[in-house]
């Protein structure tokens, strides 16, 4: 199998690896991918969610005995039937198709599945608490607003795969469509034929779950785990090869060319702060903010850099 894959249909791919359990490789900005699965509530305003349905609890079932037994289940805290579409790190978004709006977007990442989709060498869904994580910064969430119900029609990818959302207010139909800008924190949107550019605030910040991967001393090999379970490589190759980031082969002990400031050795020191505080410096060719924030432990952020000098040669 995994020799046909490289040159399937006469295409080249990038990875002989087949897809599973991850949401890597990202979209890109002209060309998003569009996920629909439950996601998570950053902290909208309750009277945003107008028309959803009150989440109600639902009795325990016991399997041995065939019957209801004592206690209740309680709702996941989670936003169902919604759509996440993601354009890479330039633009991620959740559209609401009961509320029929964008509810929140977000920069430098996707979701993470994990909760849900379960690992690689494992498989299964953690069984509490298994709604995606958000990765990256968010920078919108949707105000309430006082409106009649709307009704979802659907949407429509005729413009090279962009979701076009189409729903009714009573009986007037209506679109939207949001795309990334260059700009950070921000995106625009067209309502019907109007454009607007919004243009945000950090509100919070999202490394997706945490995989408390119980280091206990730094090592290289550690270093790749912690790249792997992190989704590092959607942005970052190491064998050379462009992505959304720089690649890390050949980076550590290199000089490196910073947006708007001086040439910098890409020693431990500056290794460790471009994980810890990416937006410190800003390698040269790359826009900022859009590496996720992440508030690793020290020795995942050591074994990190000890696996990123490994890349050296
Ligand atoms: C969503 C994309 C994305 C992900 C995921 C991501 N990064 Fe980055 N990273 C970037 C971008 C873009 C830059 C360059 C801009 C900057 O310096 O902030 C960068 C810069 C870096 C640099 C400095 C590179 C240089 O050439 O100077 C290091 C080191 C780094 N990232 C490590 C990591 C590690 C480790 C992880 C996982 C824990 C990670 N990144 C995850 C996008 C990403």
């Amino acid at each position: 199998m995994r020799a046909l894959l490289p040159t399937l249909f006469g295409i080249t791919l990038a990875s002989a690896d087949p897809l599973t359990f991850d949401t890597t490789p990202l979209g890109e900005k002209d060309r998003p991918i569009i996920l629909r699965t439950y996601v998570p509530d950053p902290g909208l305003d309750p009277a945003v969610f107008r028309n959803h349905g009150k989440a109600s609890k639902s009795p325990k079932y016991s399997p041995n005995s065939g019957r209801d037994t004592k206690g209740e289940y309680s709702m996941l805290k989670v936003i169902p039937a919604a759509i996440a579409v993601n354009h890479g790190p330039a633009l991620s978004y959740v559209w609401d198709t009961t509320e029929c709006r964008l509810l929140y977007a977000w920069q430098g990442g996707f979701l993470d599945l994990y909760p849900y989709w379960g690992e690689k060498n494992r498989g299964g869904r953690r069984s509490f608490d298994y709604g995606a994580r958000l990765v990256g910064n968010l920078f919108y969430l949707a105000k309430p607003i006082k409106r009649e119900r709307p009704t979802f029609i659907g949407y429509d990818l005729s413009d090279k795969g962009v979701p076009t959302f189409r729903y009714k207010l009573g009986d007037k139909e209506y679109t939207e469509k949001i795309i990334p800008s260059d700009k950070q924190y921000s995106f625009i949107s067209y309502l019907d034929e109007d454009k607007l550019e919004y243009k945000g605030d950090l509100i919070s910040k999202h490394q997706g779950f945490d995989r408390n991967l119980k280091i206990k001393s730094a090592t290289a090999k550690a270093g790749e785990q912690v790249f792997g379970a992190y989704g590092c490589i959607a942005c970052h190759s190491t064998d050379g090869s462009k992505g959304h980031g720089p690649s890390l082969k050949g980076l550590a002990g290199s000089t490196r060319d910073i947006e708007g400031g001086e040439p910098v050795l890409a020693d431990a020191a500056y290794l460790t702060e471009s994980i810890k505080v990416p937006n410190a410096k800003t390698a040269k060719g790359f826009p900022p903010g859009y590496m996720p924030p992440y508030q690793l432990k020290d020795k995942e952020i050591e074994s990190l850099v000890l696996y990123i000098q490994s890349l050296a040669k």
